[in-house]
C-alpha cells in the first residue's frame, strides 16, 4: 500500500466521507469534541511529513478567541519549539496584532500544515487536501468571529479558490462549513521580503479591528 492508500484507509476509518466537511473521528469512531482530542487525532495522521520534523506545531492562543490566524506551514523555528509563528514572521505577527490591540493570549494561531515541510517547501496540493478536514474541525472547535488567513497558501487551502491573494486580501468572506467571516491578507514573510506591502495588511488589520468592534 502507497502512502496516498495508508492515509486515505486512515481517513475512511476515522469516518472522513467527505473533505469539505469537518465530521472527524477519534480513533474509537466518537466524533472529535475538543482540541485535545484533534491534536491526539492529528498526531496519528499516517504521513510522511511528520518524519523529517522534530515536532508536531498544531496551534496556540486563546481557545476561545474570537479571531483565529491562520499559517501555511511551520518553518525551521516552529518545528524545535513546536509553536506556531515563533521565527522571524512571528515576531512581525506579533507587532502587527500589538498595532490593533492584541496579542497572543486572545487570538489563537494554527497552520494548514501541523508539520514543517522538507527544506520549508510550499504544501502540496495533495498534503493540503488532506489536512484540509483538520482544519475545519480545528476553526469549528475554537468558534472564533473572525478567521485571518495569512497569505496566499492558507487562503488558497481554506477557500478552495484558484484566485491569488493579490487578488483576495482584504476582501471579507464566508465559506461553507466554517461559521467565521473570512479575510485573507499578506504571510509575514511576504511583508518581511516586501516592505512596501506593509501598508497594504495595515488596512486589512484595520479591518479586522473594525469587525471587532462592530461583532
Ligand atoms: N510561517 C507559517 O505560515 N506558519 C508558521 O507557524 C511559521 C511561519
Amino acid at each position: 500500500m502507497n502512502e496516498l492508500e495508508k492515509v486515505i484507509e486512515w481517513f475512511v476509518e476515522a469516518g472522513v466521507s467527505d473533505i469539505t466537511s469537518n465530521e472527524i473521528r477519534t480513533s474509537s469512531k466518537k466524533e472529535i469534541t475538543s482540541l485535545t482530542e484533534l491534536r491526539e487525532a492529528v498526531s496519528k495522521i499516517p504521513i510522511s511529513l511528520k518524519d523529517c520534523a522534530l515536532n508536531m506545531v498544531f496551534g496556540v492562543g486563546n481557545p476561545n478567541a474570537d479571531i483565529l490566524l491562520l499559517g501555511e506551514a511551520p518553518g525551521a523555528e516552529e518545528d524545535k519549539q513546536g509553536i506556531p509563528f515563533v521565527g522571524q514572521s512571528g515576531q512581525l505577527l506579533d507587532k502587527i496584532l500589538a498595532a490593533i490591540g492584541l496579542d497572543r493570549t486572545e487570538v489563537y494561531i494554527t497552520n494548514i500544515l501541523p508539520w514543517r515541510p522538507p527544506g520549508n517547501r510550499t504544501p502540496t496540493n495533495q498534503e493540503i487536501e488532506l489536512f484540509r478536514p483538520y482544519v475545519l474541525k480545528h476553526i469549528a472547535l475554537v468558534n472564533p468571529k473572525i478567521v485571518v488567513c495569512l497569505g496566499g497558501t492558507a487562503t488558497k487551502a481554506l477557500l478552495q479558490t484558484s484566485q491569488g491573494i493579490m487578488q483576495l486580501r482584504g476582501k471579507w468572506t464566508r465559506i461553507e462549513g466554517v461559521n467565521a467571516k473570512i479575510i485573507p491578507t499578506f504571510h509575514p514573510a511576504y511583508l518581511l521580503r516586501s516592505p512596501s506591502q506593509k501598508k497594504e495588511a495595515w488596512i486589512d488589520f484595520l479591518s479586522v479591528k473594525q469587525e471587532m468592534i462592530q461583532e
